[in-house]
């Protein structure tokens, strides 16, 4: 069975609530599909009226993290329960963003995967290289150590749900897409990785999405490989070329 695309906005640190359901009234006609799954991904304190203005249309809005506790003494965090009170059905695990600047690990990631398939939130799962280590030929060790681990503990019927984003962090925010040739390749061997640690079912049902500057011009061309499920969009989600990108075909 052909997998369905999901193509999803990572909003980042954009938006007031304001502005954030400006641009949904913007975005909603243009992002109309039957193809693909749409999520948008926004801050923490969008999401109550993100959901409101998504009302009626196609759109799911997703969350940008949250914690791996179920409540307590977590000053600032998000509980998944929050999440789901309010209708939210995914949640981006693991950004390199999140890893870089507010020391998230594989250990820490997997925690929260674990955590959103217990609260039956979709974890869209980030992982991808430096520059340094794809020129030294380490890409596909490294991200194979990061989906292993991000993945533990997680059974094959949850992982047939879930979603993995595939972000080099060199291409994120900068302009430079990976090649095709580049984003299909640890895309296939994420898929081929998935197979390995539970079976061919499983890596067939995965959806498995390209994150790097996608724009209107690129998306089509990667979203043709046969391992690329769709994409994690960031700059572009916030403008009207989102609605291009999710019309891909
Ligand atoms: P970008 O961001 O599309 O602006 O490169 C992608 C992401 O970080 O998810």
């Amino acid at each position: 069975m052909a997998r369905k695309k999901i193509i999803a906005g990572n909003w980042k640190m954009n938006m007031t609530p304001s502005e954030a359901v400006e641009l949904i009234n913007t975005l909603k006609p243009l992002v109309k599909t039957e193809d693909a799954d749409v999520v948008f991904c926004v801050p923490a304190i969008d999401i109550i009226p993100a959901l409101e203005a998504v009302k009626g249309t196609n759109i799911e809005i997703g969350a940008e993290n949250m914690y791996y506790e179920e409540k307590g003494a977590y000053t600032g965090e998000i509980s998944p329960a929050m999440l789901t009170d309010v209708g939210v059905k995914y949640v981006i695990i693991g950004h390199s963003e999140r890893r870089e600047y507010f020391a998230e690990t594989d250990e820490t990631v997997n925690k929260k995967v674990l955590k959103a398939f217990e609260h039956g939130i979709t974890p869209i799962v980030c992982c991808g290289e430096t520059l340094t280590q794809r020129e030294q030929g380490v890409t596909m060790d490294f991200i194979r150590q990061q989906v292993k681990i991000a993945f533990l503990g997680v059974t094959a019927d949850q992982a047939k749900t879930a979603v993995i984003a595939y972000e080099p962090i060199w291409a994120i925010g900068t302009g430079k897409t990976a090649t095709t040739e580049q984003a299909q390749e640890v895309c296939g061997g994420i898929r081929r990785c998935i197979a390995e640690i539970y079976d061919e079912a499983t890596a067939e049902a995965i959806r498995i999405q390209y994150g790097g500057s996608v724009n209107a011009k690129t998306a089509p061309e990667l979203f043709v490989q046969p391992d690329i499920d769709g994409g994690l969009v960031g700059g572009a989600a916030l403008k009207p070329d989102f609605g291009q990108i999710v019309n891909w075909k």
